[in-house]
């Protein structure tokens, strides 16, 4: 068929007619022929009008959006049995409610703040939000909303009025809880102590302050289908922890290493995750297997802070301290089978240690990074500053200071948080009325050691007591410094 065909002009494609050219281009420019006259300007105009009436159109959504809505109805009434209400606090602190809605200094109980009346700050990689009111003052908190609107906000992110929540509020995770857990929660709340402090409002740049961009997130992020998992199992138990983990303790929000948008990514569920200092390592049931961990040992852990395995700081004892510890016994059964699986995979010894005289050299061969000089000066370091509170083999010393040898955070891949407790040291938690184990905290050594000297020492901990290679860097410390320094760890004066 030749170019100039009338009949090649027919099957055109649909776009050029479309624009309104009246001679649609053939199909085969190789002809005589030459391509038909643009006309840019028509064309601009038409591209330039349609975009001003979605910026328009945008503009009201984004107002609209953002508003701030107190449905028009009186302040409800919920009228709940004493056991009711039990059950309702279980399941909020099953949910870890507390974490990000209990006032201001409220950790472990509020014993400053005021239970659930927000102003938390939580920093974001998009700005800062607030925690916000949830307690029944009818202006400020939840006192007029419906159990109906409730189970929307906790479990899609739509507040009254159609406001749209930042995901920050983990719907991804709750998105699953069921309609008979969120009235309960929801009569709980609606019953305790109503708190007249007003929200503070998210400080986030634009585009990110447009709440009507969370339609878009949802659409992309926000499915009906079960959240991945990562371990193996059907048993009864199993599924309760599944709910347990995934749904009401959203353990992935923090476990879950992030997208671009923020969204936890499905394909490396569980995988670790790193949303603000410490990282938040891997807990597949393989993961944790690699490092040792037992269903029991875990149980203790979740239920205690402290465990053979190590013992929980930063993010996850607030996890431990406001929420798992809680669990009844079955519950953290469950919860800690869902982790390792039905049928957990075999716990992996620790590797014999790299020889302690590091003149003959590492097993893991890492000379290259390393030399085995600079594993005598790491040992040297251990001897000197660690070994009076974690013992010169790394056995620990009582029930507080735990254990180093075969320690979960010195057995992981990353250094991070390894590296990071040398640093900046780990706070001590108090004790409380009933657990976490109470623990003195341990100094950091940001100001006494070198990036140098510091990652010798972490690869004598790491070859020694952990079975790892002896692959930290100065170089890494040196970032981990200055990561440290931004969320506001300074040495000393
Ligand atoms: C990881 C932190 C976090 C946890 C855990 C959390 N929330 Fe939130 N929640 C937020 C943030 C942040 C907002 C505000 C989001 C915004 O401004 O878009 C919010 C908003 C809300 C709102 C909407 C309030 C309003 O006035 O618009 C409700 C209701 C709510 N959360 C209930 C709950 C309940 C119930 C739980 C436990 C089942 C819970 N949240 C757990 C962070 C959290
Ligand atoms: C004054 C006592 C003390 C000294 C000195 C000390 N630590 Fe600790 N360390 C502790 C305590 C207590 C904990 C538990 C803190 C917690 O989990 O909140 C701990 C926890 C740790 C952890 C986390 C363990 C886990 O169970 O996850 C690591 C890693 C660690 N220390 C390494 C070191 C290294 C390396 C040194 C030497 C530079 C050192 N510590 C010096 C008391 C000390
Ligand atoms: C707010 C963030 C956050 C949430 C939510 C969270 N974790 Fe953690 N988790 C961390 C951080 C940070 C660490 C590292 C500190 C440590 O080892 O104690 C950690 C450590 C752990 C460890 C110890 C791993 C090891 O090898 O040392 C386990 C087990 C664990 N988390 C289980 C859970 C479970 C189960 C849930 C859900 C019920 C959960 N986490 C929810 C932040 C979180």
């Amino acid at each position: 068929m030749s170019a100039a065909d009338p009949s090649a002009a027919a099957p055109a494609p649909a776009p050029a007619a479309a624009t309104g050219a009246t001679a649609a281009p053939p199909a085969d420019y190789s002809g005589a022929r030459p391509p038909p006259p643009r006309r840019p300007r028509r064309r601009w105009r038409g591209l330039l009008l349609v975009l001003l009436l979605l910026a328009v159109l945008f503009a009201i959504a984004a107002v609209w959006g953002n508003r701030p809505h107190v449905p028009q109805r009186e302040p409800q009434a919920v009228h709940r049995s004493p056991q009711q209400l039990a059950q309702g606090l279980y399941l909020a602190r099953a949910a870890d409610c507390m974490a990000c809605h209990d006032g201001v200094g409220g950790i472990g109980g509020a014993r400053e703040g005021q239970p659930f009346a927000g102003g938390k700050p939580l920093p974001t990689p998009f700005g800062t939000l607030y925690g916000t009111n949830i307690t029944p003052d009818p202006d400020h908190g939840i006192g007029r909303w419906t159990a109906e609107e409730f189970h929307a906000a906790v479990t899609r992110g739509t507040a009254p009025g159609g406001r749209q929540l930042y995901p920050a509020m983990p719907y991804a995770s709750y998105h699953l809880m069921s309609r008979e857990d969120s009235d309960l929660i929801y009569g709980y709340l609606m019953n305790i102590r109503p708190v007249a402090q007003p929200n503070t409002k998210p400080a986030l740049p634009f585009p990110f302050n447009l709440r009507v961009l969370m339609f878009g997130w949802k659409t992309l992020f926000l499915s009906s289908a079960p959240l991945p998992v990562g371990s193996q199992g059907q048993s009864p138990a199993w599924l309760r922890g599944q709910y347990l983990g995934n749904v009401m303790g959203h353990c992935a929000e923090c476990h879950t290493p992030r997208g671009m948008f923020g969204q936890m990514q499905k394909d490396r569920w569980l995988q670790g995750g790193t949303l603000s200092l410490f990282t938040a390592p891997g807990i597949t049931a393989e993961a944790l297997a690699a490092r040792g961990w037992t269903r029991e040992g875990m149980a203790q852990f979740l239920q205690t802070g402290f465990s053979a395995h190590g013992s929980a700081f930063d993010e996850m004892h607030e996890v431990i301290a406001n929420s798992t510890r809680y669990l009844t016994a079955e519950d953290m059964t469950a919860l800690s089978t869902f982790l390792l699986g039905d049928n957990p995979p075999a716990p992996q010894p620790l590797p014999a240690a790299a020889p302690q005289d590091s003149g003959t050299g590492n097993s893991s061969g890492n000379g290259a990074v390393n030399g085995a000089g600079t594993l005598d000066a790491g040992r040297g370091h251990y001897m000197a500053l660690c070994a009076s509170c974690h013992g010169s083999e790394g056995l620990g010393r009582s029930l507080t200071m735990p254990p180093l040898k075969g320690n979960s955070t010195v057995r992981q891949a990353d250094a991070r948080n390894l590296v990071l407790a040398i640093l900046v040291g780990l706070p001590k938690h108090p004790a409380t009325q009933q657990g976490p184990t109470p623990l003195p905290g341990m100094p950091g050594f940001m100001q006494e050691l070198t990036d140098g000297e510091v990652a010798a020492l972490a690869n004598y901990t790491r070859t020694a007591l952990g079975g790892q290679p002896a692959d930290v860097t100065a170089a890494q410390v040196a970032d981990l410094r200055s990561a440290a320094g931004k969320a506001g760890h300074r040495p000393a004066p």
